[in-house]
């Protein structure tokens, strides 16, 4: 039986990420871990509560916690819980995506989700997205990729998939949320958004869903010989 690998999935805003890695995992049978979500859980909690943004609340706050992943009833998605409570749904907006880039630069966040997204990668099976996943999460990950596209369509595709849940944000203000919000995650200091040296960059910004995930599927066949 082949070895049940660890992909990472690592690129900017509304790269395509989350719809490859959902695809990827469920052409392979692995799990599907978004790993962006968890940032956006604490990001929610630390909203919701009016925590201050200091290491030392933050800590606190991540340590009575409670951040459970569980695999959706329907497909390969996953449902996400903060201390009980579904959050889902409420953590997609472009507010908490800025929140969670806003917590994401503080050490105690990171070390908190660090701890749980290497224990789900433990017994290999597993697609793992975000910014980090090659670089420091799996930094032995049998298989990296680096998805980018040019912002035009990355803003285009962020402001399409918002629109299909109800938030009509216009393409402008949304381009330029995703473009901050990058320009904040290559800039911070830890785990910074970069692509791991060993990474297939995939720039997909004329490429289909089924093109890149054809393209991984190659590049996994490839490293199996
Ligand atoms: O993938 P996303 O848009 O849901 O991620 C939200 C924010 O979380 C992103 O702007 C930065 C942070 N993040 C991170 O720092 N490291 C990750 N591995 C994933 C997300």
């Amino acid at each position: 039986m082949a070895k049940r690998k660890i992909i990472a999935i690592d690129g900017p805003s509304g790269a395509g990420k989350s719809t490859t890695a959902k695809a990827l995992a469920e052409r392979l049978g692995y799990i599907y871990v978004d790993t962006g979500a968890m940032y956006r859980a604490i990001g929610w909690k630390t909203k919701k509560e009016m925590i201050l943004l200091t290491e030392e609340s933050l800590k606190n706050l991540c340590s009575i916690t409670d951040i459970r992943l569980d695999r959706s009833p329907t497909g390969v998605g996953m449902k996400i819980f903060v201390d009980g409570i579904d959050v889902t749904e409420e953590i997609r907006t472009p507010e908490m995506g800025m929140m969670a880039s806003a917590v994401s630069a503080f050490q105690c966040v990171r070390e908190r989700l660090l701890e749980l997204q290497r224990g789900m990668g433990r017994n290999g099976g597993i697609v793992m997205e975000g910014r980090d996943i090659g670089t420091v999460v799996f930094p032995d990950a049998d298989i990296k990729f680096f998805l980018d596209a040019k912002i035009e369509e990355r803003g285009k595709r962020r402001h399409l998939d918002l629109k299909s849940k109800g938030m009509g944000d216009d393409l402008v203000r949304v381009t330029d949320e995703i473009r901050k919000r990058d320009e904040a995650d290559i800039a911070r200091t830890l785990a910074p958004l970069k692509k791991a040296g060993d990474a297939l960059y995939i720039d997909s910004s004329n490429m289909t869903v089924q093109e890149v995930v054809e393209t991984m599927l190659k590049e996994i066949k490839k490293d199996e010989g």
